[in-house]
């Protein structure tokens, strides 16, 4: 049993939980993540690692109130206890030799692009930090980004924040100031993460995403978590999560992504009754 250690709500929808879990924390890095089960013969999730601590022994996972599981686990309260957390799983991203690095977070992928951002400060890169998210009141870790990236950039798609535009156009705009980016982290949702490898493509800008397709199993076995990566079918879970975004069929990953949107409808109202 996993307890939750402490509990922050940081925006409407998101939330952010430490939980001890010392075995996972002694060994995480960036790009890792857990799969979790609230209850017996409850579905497993995966959920991106977004912080560690490992002398407290704990391990950070934000999340959005998307489904039943979700919507359970935003129930549970500091001191109450989850049955499993797996982990860590999958391959850690590969931060180490670049200079300067633009990291693009959309919405919740914040969370997820946070510790690639935070590693690669604390290996000497310079840290250009643009998130994106539909408005003001969305906006998540702004202070936690600010501590750890060279200049930072916060747009929203209704301009509520005083910056109205993409990620996207806030790329463009460096690009075209001269910067010389060596390396763009883009996490979020695959059409944001499309339209920025469709941008850095022309640059030969190295972009690397980070794919969170359905998952079951989260060791190989199952399949479910399949994506075509320059023809060839990679599993998210032991090959990723993160890949050569240059090489990613988007197409094939989206449909893919809206497979089971009506089991998870189902199992949500389920849930209400
Ligand atoms: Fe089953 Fe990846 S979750 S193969």
């Amino acid at each position: 049993m996993y307890k939750i250690i402490r509990k922050r709500v940081l925006n409407p929808y998101v939330k952010s939980m430490d939980i001890h879990a010392p075995a996972i924390a002694k060994k995480a890095e960036p790009g890792q993540f857990i799969i979790l089960r609230v209850y017996e013969g409850g579905e497993r999730i995966p959920l991106t690692i977004a912080d560690y601590n490992r002398v407290e022994g704990t391990v950070t996972i934000i999340f959005q109130e998307v489904g039943k599981t979700t919507q359970l686990l935003g129930n549970m309260e500091e001191g109450q206890h989850l049955l499993d957390f797996v982990g860590p799983l999958g391959e850690a991203s590969h931060l180490e030799g670049y200079k300067k690095v633009a990291v693009i977070g959309g919405g919740l992928g914040t969370a997820i692009a946070f510790p690639q951002a935070k590693k690669l400060h604390s290996l000497g890169a310079q840290v250009h930090l643009i998130a994106g998210f539909r408005n003001k009141d969305l906006i998540i870790l702004e202070e936690e980004m600010t501590a750890i990236s060279d200049e930072i950039f916060i747009t929203t798609d209704d301009g509520s924040n005083g910056n109205k535009g993409f990620v996207t156009n806030v790329l463009q705009n460096q690009i075209d100031q001269g910067n010389e980016y060596d390396l763009v982290i883009a996490i979020g949702p695959l059409p944001m993460m499309k339209a920025v490898c469709d941008l850095t493509r022309d640059y030969e800008i190295k972009t690397i995403i980070s794919m969170n397709p359905v998952m079951i199993d989260g060791t190989g076995m199952c399949g479910g978590c399949r994506v075509t990566v320059g023809g060839k079918t990679k599993f998210a879970c032991v090959d990723g999560p993160d890949f050569d975004g240059h090489l990613i069929d988007f197409d094939e990953a989206m449909r893919r992504q809206s497979m089971y949107k009506d089991q998870e409808r189902s199992s949500a109202k389920d849930h209400e009754c």
